[in-house]
């Protein structure tokens, strides 16, 4: 894909602002830049004014001599479209383009994405701009790829201007086509909100009356990951008609209400994530999810594999974060920026550019550090970039290769949207996540991430031997036929507690629960609740060991096969044999109900836990199912350290990560080369504090 991602290299890049430093200053800094073997910068994403800097009139001299300068230099460019910031004299001239917040105050010039997706002004000065650059630059041998936009849903992921009012209501005069069926998606019967026109469907808002239409809401997020699709695929449409063959189209960050995998699917080569793994737990104040601490980036970045198998990060931390607005976190330590960038390509990246190279000396992000400090003098982190490029080099072999997993986590955009709104679900959600990615980290146990929607999943399944759909409330007839298919063929699916309990409108279903699940899971659940703060834990005997039920409870009973139908007027359910109880709750007034079952059904067999997976019990199931560390005969590694498996032409390439500051120890079974430092250990390899070690089997290289 491109010169950057072509599967024979990993290419190092930085963001550059040629605009917030002397043009004197640029052939040292990409002098420099080149030293440490970076080879791409990205560029002009904020830069709308210096190409238009009034309206209509275009000038490209400040990016052509800087183009120039690159090409001399040797250095490729990622050209970034500048509509995350319009500017002042757009949105002065045409306030319509700005975005207004729930409470109906219009925001203003200054700060950044303060724009709407649907005004018909700013997409015709979008498209107008992003033309005129594509038209100008693309042509430029020192451009590579574009960026659109930057961070697309990134600081506002919700719209409430005139403009999108109207866009929501032609969305969904397309998805309805009658008002009649609108009125009965969103259930407005209840408390009186039955539209009789439609110019009466508004946005819903919470500041109405504190409360909001759920179902609305599941809508609103639908329509605006639609927006949001529909303006990166304005710009990249045009930017497919004026690059070069070979340059590349992409966007950065990962987002909420955004569909990333149709965006990339339609607009994108690949999809580029922004990493700062000290900013997705709060290094500030100490806390932290399930110790895991920067560990936890992996999950953000498994995400995205199951958007771009193979991806990029156009930001990844190399210095202290902070903005002048509150956010601040540490340095990465000496051998931190090694194993994050590491981090980042053991889950798939093969690019990776640093944000940023120096710090800029004034704005919002003056505390958001780079490589270098304000004066640009050599430091540390400029010493370890260097030695990065040395250790690329060295595992060259491993770019282009695919990270391989035997369990993955499913999720779908529905139910990941809905849970915005849903306090019964959220912290369901959000607890069984973490706790099923902390378990499979500290088990060694490369884990993926699949998305399901009713036109398939981002993944096969089967490529699975385990799959875990820790909380699938909202579920259609199409996903659970899926489901079904996986199983039947030989596949292990472990599901959480209320599984199936609303429809894909988000209305609560009328069947027995787990509604659509009751085949497949050959469970019934004839009663549920939440866990109560004050009372004593609810506890699960599971074999020989006790587990601690969190946030939920069903209470699950077993489908009699030979006598599926109790009540009058319900279909025959249980199609497959009586599932077994394996954990039963062993206090509270449901001692004694089913808190485990297994359910064996086709060739495969359907694990249905009646509460969340908290780290014990996610570990547990990994065990029972035979999916835990399946390297443990040929290496056993510590706690702190990952593993992350990607293999290329049939030759596995271990990355062992070591997220502490202590020396950690490596068990092996079998002779190793570490790529790293090309010596081949036989029984023990000792990882340094933060290392990092890329191993294979001798025979293979
Ligand atoms: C990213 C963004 C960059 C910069 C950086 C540090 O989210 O894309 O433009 O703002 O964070 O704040």
């Amino acid at each position: 894909m491109g010169q950057i991602l072509d599967g024979t290299s990993y290419t190092l890049g930085v963001c550059y602002y040629p605009e917030h430093w002397p043009k004197a200053v640029w052939e040292d800094d990409l002098r420099r830049m080149k030293e440490c073997g970076i080879s791409v910068v990205r560029i002009a994403e904020f830069a709308w004014n210096l190409t238009e800097p009034k309206e209509g009139s275009f000038t490209f001299d400040f990016f052509d001599r800087f183009l120039d300068l690159c090409q001399r230099m040797d250095m490729r460019v990622i050209f970034g479209t500048p509509t995350a910031t319009p500017p002042a004299w757009l949105t002065k001239k045409y306030p319509e383009v700005l975005n207004v917040r729930e409470d109906g105050i219009r925001l203003t010039h200054g700060g950044r994405r303060q724009y709407n997706y649907n005004s018909p002004v700013y997409r015709e000065k979008t498209a107008l701009i992003v033309e005129k650059i594509a038209e100008h630059y693309g042509p430029h041998p020192a451009v590579c790829g574009w960026q659109i936009d930057n961070e697309i849903n990134c600081e506002l992921d919700v719209f409430y201007s005139e403009a999108d009012e109207a866009a929501f209501r032609i969305w969904l005069r397309e998805k309805y086509g009658t008002l009649e069926a609108l009125n009965e998606a969103w259930g407005t019967v209840f408390w009186n909100q039955t539209c009789t026109d439609w110019e009466e469907v508004l946005i819903p808002k919470r500041a109405r009356s504190g409360s909001v239409n759920p179902h609305a809401m599941l809508d609103y997020a639908r329509f605006i990951s639609h927006s949001a699709r529909s303006f990166v695929k304005l710009q990249s449409d045009i930017l497919h008609r004026y690059r070069k063959p070979g340059d590349v189209i992409t966007t950065n960050g990962r987002f909420d209400h955004l569909d990333n995998h149709r965006m990339t699917e339609e607009s994108l080569d690949f999809f580029c994530y922004d990493s700062y793994p000290n900013m997705v737990y709060d290094a500030h104040s100490g806390k932290e999810a399930e110790g895991l601490k920067d560990r936890l980036s992996g999950q953000f970045l498994s995400e995205v594999r199951s958007v771009s198998p193979v991806f990029g990060i156009m930001e990844q931390q190399s210095g202290a974060n902070g903005g002048t607005g509150g956010m601040a976190a540490p340095a990465p330590k000496p051998g931190q920026m090694t194993l994050w960038t590491m981090q980042s390509i053991a889950h798939g990246a093969d690019f990776i550019s640093y944000f940023r190279w120096r710090t800029c000396t004034f704005g919002t992000e003056m505390y958001w550090h780079g490589i270098l400090d304000y004066s640009g003098r050599e430091n540390r982190r400029i010493a370890e970039v260097r030695l990065i490029r040395e250790k690329l080099d060295a595992i060259g072999e491993a770019a282009g290769s695919r990270y391989l997993a035997g369990v993955a986590v499913i999720k779908d955009y529905d139910n990941c949207w809905d849970l915005r709104i849903d306090t019964w679900h959220w912290d369901l959600e959000a607890v069984s996540q973490n706790a099923v990615f902390a378990a499979a980290q500290k088990l060694h146990t490369p884990l993926d991430y699949v998305y399901l929607s009713d036109e398939g999943a981002s993944a096969p399944l089967s490529g699975y031997s385990v799959l875990i759909y820790p909380h699938p409330c909202i579920l259609s007839a199409a996903r659970t036929a899926q489901l079904e298919e996986y199983v039947k063929g030989g596949g292990t699916l472990i599901l959480g507690c209320r599984s199936g309990y609303k429809d894909m409108d988000g209305h609560c279903v009328t069947e027995d629960l787990p509604g659509l699940l009751r085949p497949l899971t050959g469970a019934d659940i004839p009663e549920f609740t939440r866990t109560c703060a004050g009372d004593a834990p609810v506890l699960i005997r599971w074999g020989e060991r006790q587990y601690e039920a969190e946030v939920f409870c069903d209470q699950l009973t077993p489908l009699e096969s030979k006598n599926p139908t109790e009540r009058p007027g319900r279909v025959a359910e249980c199609t497959g044999e009586t599932a077994e109880v394996l954990g039963v709750y062993e206090n509270c007034y449901f001692a004694g109900s089913g808190a485990l079952l297994r359910h064996r059904y086709g060739k495969g067999c359907v694990y249905s836990l009646g509460t969340v997976f908290t780290e014990a019990l996610a570990a547990a199931l990994l065990r029972e199912t035979g999916a835990a560390e399946p390297e443990a005969d040929i290496m056993k590694l510590p706690e702190c350290c990952e593993l992350a498996i990607r293999v290329k032409c049939g030759v596995k390439y271990y990355f062992v990560l070591n997220y502490s500051d202590s020396p950690a120890e490596v068990l092996l079974n079998h002779p190793f080369i570490n790529l790293m430092d090309a010596k081949e250990y036989k029984e023990k390899m000792t990882l340094e504090p933060f290392g990092v070690a890329v191993l294979r089997r001798p025979q293979e290289g």
